[in-house]
C-alpha cells in the first residue's frame, strides 16, 4: 500500500467552510499538511462558526490550523490573506483553489450583468489573484502545487448557467496556461473537475426526489459522489506520487462525460 505523505507541506484551500473545500483541508490534513481554512465573511456567523470549528479540528499540538476571512474576487484581500499566511506559516507548498458559487438560475437574455460578473469575479478572478500570489512563494523556492476546481461545466454546456460553466472553461484554460509557464520551475498546475457531488451547492436538486431522480440518470454510475471522493484525489495530485502530471484536468464524475444517455439508441 502506498500512502499519501503530505507531512511538512503547507496548504491554503480556498472556500473551506463547507463542501468540497471542507473535505479536501480534512484530507490534506490526514496525510500530514498543515492546513489553512479561508472562508468568505465575518458576517456570516454561522459559517464563520463552521470554519473556526474546522481549524480547531485540524489544528495539532504546536500546530495550529489558521482560519482567514477574505473575499478572494477582491485583490487587496487576497493580498491581506496571504501576508497572515506569510505570518503563520512562512510560506506556501499546496494552494487549492476551491471557492466558487454557480450564481443564479438566468438564461443569458434575462440575465442580470453585476449578478453574471460576481460568478465571474469570484470563480476566475478570485483563483487569478491567489494563483499571482501563490507563485510569488512557490517560484523562488522551485516548488509547489496548485489545484484548480472546476466542474463538469468546464466541458458541458449548462442552460441558466452560462456564467458558471464560462468560468470554469476560463479557469480550464487558465491551469494549462499556468502549468506551461512554471512547468520548469518544480511547479504542478491541475484541474479538478468534479460531477454533481452531494455539497450544500447543489442541495436544493438533491434533496427533491424528482430532481435527484433527473440528475443520476446524467451520471453513467448513477449516483451523487460524495466530497471525500473529491479530496482523496485532490490529496493524490498534490503529493509526489502525481510528480509527473502537470497541465490537464482530471473529471470525477462517476461518467458523467460519457454520455450515459449513449447506452442505447443513437
Ligand atoms: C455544480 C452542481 C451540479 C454539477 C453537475 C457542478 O459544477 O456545482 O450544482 O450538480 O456540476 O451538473
Amino acid at each position: 500500500m502506498i500512502g499519501i505523505d503530505l507531512s511538512g507541506r503547507r496548504a491554503l484551500v480556498t472556500g473551506s467552510s463547507s463542501g468540497l473545500g471542507r473535505a479536501t483541508a480534512e484530507a490534506l490534513a490526514t496525510a500530514g499538511a498543515r492546513v489553512a481554512i479561508h472562508y468568505r465573511t465575518t458576517r456570516d456567523t454561522a459559517d464563520q462558526k463552521a470554519a473556526l470549528d474546522l481549524a480547531q479540528a485540524l489544528s495539532r499540538p504546536g500546530a495550529t490550523a489558521p482560519a482567514y476571512p477574505a473575499d478572494i474576487s477582491n485583490p487587496a484581500e487576497v493580498e491581506a490573506l496571504f501576508a497572515a499566511l506569510d505570518r503563520d506559516f512562512g510560506g506556501l507548498d499546496i494552494l487549492v483553489n476551491n471557492a466558487g458559487i454557480d450564481g443564479p438560475h438566468a438564461t443569458c437574455a434575462e440575465s442580470d450583468p453585476g449578478a453574471w460578473e460576481s460568478v465571474v469575479r469570484i470563480d476566475l478572478l478570485g483563483p487569478y489573484y491567489c494563483a499571482r500570489e501563490a507563485l510569488r512563494r512557490m517560484i523562488p523556492k522551485k516548488q509547489g502545487v496548485i489545484l484548480n476546481i472546476t466542474s463538469v461545466h468546464e466541458f458541458i454546456p449548462w442552460e441558466g448557467y452560462s456564467a458558471y460553466a464560462s468560468a470554469k472553461a476560463g479557469l480550464s484554460m487558465f491551469t494549462k496556461t499556468l502549468a506551461q509557464e512554471v512547468a520548469d520551475q518544480g511547479i504542478r498546475v491541475i484541474a479538478l473537475a468534479p460531477g454533481a457531488i452531494e455539497t450544500p451547492i447543489n442541495r436544493s436538486v438533491w434533496s427533491n426526489p424528482a430532481s435527484l431522480k433527473d440528475l443520476d440518470q446524467k451520471i453513467a454510475m448513477g449516483r451523487l459522489g460524495q466530497p471525500r471522493e473529491i479530496a482523496n484525489v485532490a490529496a493524490f495530485l498534490a503529493s509526489d506520487h502525481a510528480s509527473y502530471i502537470t497541465g490537464t484536468t482530471l473529471a470525477i464524475d462517476g461518467g458523467m462525460l460519457i454520455y450515459p444517455d449513449f447506452r442505447h439508441g443513437g
